[in-house]
């Protein structure tokens, strides 16, 4: 496996891919894509297997807050779950993290996604205690806006 910055070549593979995501991962517009590749490229990445998109990963250090790092979309194509791509994908986003000096990674799942939960969890991550669970989830309401309840997580990295 290869993880590559999203490149503009990458993008109809990437958007095709992305496709496959409902109900947890929506695709954005092209216009989106073309930012992310521009001017993300950084922390915006691509696995490959045999030079084919079977995982991305899409994500921003914060200017607001220059020590935070925010994913806010990663995908591993159905055929090629359970194989570390996700791991490599966002390992890839926390080294570069450290090498910035951020502090925390994060992120923001819904509670439903029992496969982001566990994903997460054995990636390092924390479930930040919020307002309410679902089940094992601990879960922020209203996070996202009114109505968009969201379990979030969060990975505290150190600088070097
Ligand atoms: C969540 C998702 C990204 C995980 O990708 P992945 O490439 O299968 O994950 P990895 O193989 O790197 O697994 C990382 C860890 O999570 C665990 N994990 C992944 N999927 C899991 C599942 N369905 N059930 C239990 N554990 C799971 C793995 O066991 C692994 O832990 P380990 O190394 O300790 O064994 C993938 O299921 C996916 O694309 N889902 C649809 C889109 C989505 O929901 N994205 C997240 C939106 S917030």
């Amino acid at each position: 496996m290869n993880i590559v910055p999203l490149s503009q070549q990458l993008i109809p593979a990437v958007e095709r891919l992305i496709e496959l995501g409902l109900p947890y991962v929506r695709l954005r517009t092209n216009s989106d894509y073309w930012l992310y590749a521009t001017l993300f490229s950084t922390t915006c990445r691509v696995a490959l297997v045999d030079d084919t998109v079977v995982g991305v990963v899409v994500a921003f250090r914060s200017q607001d807050d220059p020590s935070e790092l925010y994913v806010q979309d990663v995908m591993t194509h159905p055929g090629h779950r359970q194989r570390g791509i996700a791991r490599s994908l966002v390992s890839a986003v926390r080294d570069q993290a450290i090498h910035w000096g951020c502090r925390r990674l994060y992120l923001t799942s819904e509670p439903d996604n029992a496969a982001a939960h566990n994903a997460w969890l054995s990636l390092g991550f924390v479930n930040v205690p919020g307002d309410h669970k679902e089940g094992d989830v601990s879960v922020i309401s209203n996070y996202k806006g009114p109505g968009k309840d969201r379990a979030v997580y969060e990975l505290l990295v150190g600088s070097r």
